[in-house]
């Protein structure tokens, strides 16, 4: 049997997609392990959800960082320490730069809550609603310079029709939740991380 992965997740928030993968991990329905959290907001909910899986956390504070490429040397250092060779950002509320894109050329991925490259950045799913499209969805993609840009992995329609904001959130978050479990097995099978 090939060695597990060993995933980063970076995570700025709630958490959930780190949950669900790292429950995937530890149900052996990924041949992966959570290895660390990169955590940028002390206050984030993720980071009581790491403790229950006893998954080490690695908090860091951009403002303490002169550049972006200090602040990336940095998390690359403690990338390197825990041999990481996928990272997943779930809900990391920055853009990543050259210095982890060229380290992890092809490893960085990342979800977004809409069907890209409609309504990228902040509250995608309020966008989406507020324009009144009928289908929106999930898509996981390869992370580039842009912000949610990078080539396409796999993408998720859901119906955006007959449902309040709230119902729309749900249902968009339950496919994520699945989404990315699918969309990391799916570059162990075929891109052999
Ligand atoms: C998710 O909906 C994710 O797709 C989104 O942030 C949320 C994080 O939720 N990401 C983006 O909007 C990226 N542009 P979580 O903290 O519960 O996983």
């Amino acid at each position: 049997m090939t060695p597990k992965n060993q995933i980063a997740i970076f995570a700025s928030g709630n958490g959930s997609n780190f949950e669900a993968i790292a429950h995937a991990c530890a149900e052996n329905r990924l041949n992966a392990k959570v290895a660390l959290l990169v955590c940028d907001n002390p206050d984030a909910f993720v980071v009581q959800r790491a403790k229950k899986f006893d998954i080490p956390v690695f908090e860091i504070q951009p403002k303490n960082y002169t550049t972006k490429a200090d602040y990336e040397t940095e998390i690359m250092q403690i990338l390197k320490k825990y041999n990481i060779d996928l990272i997943c950002l779930a809900g990391y509320m920055r853009l990543v730069s050259d210095v982890l894109l060229n380290e992890y050329e092809g490893k960085i991925i990342n979800i977004h809550p809409s069907l890209l490259p409609a309504f990228k950045g902040l509250n995608a799913i309020q966008q989406a609603f507020e324009y009144g499209v009928k289908l929106t969805g999930v898509t996981t993609h390869f992370v580039d310079k842009t912000m949610d840009g990078g080539k396409i992995i796999e993408q998720v329609a859901v119906s955006a029709e007959n449902c309040t904001l709230e119902e729309l959130e749900t249902r968009i978050h339950a496919v994520e939740h699945e989404l990315y479990v699918n969309t990391i097995h799916k570059l162990q099978t075929h891109y052999q991380l």
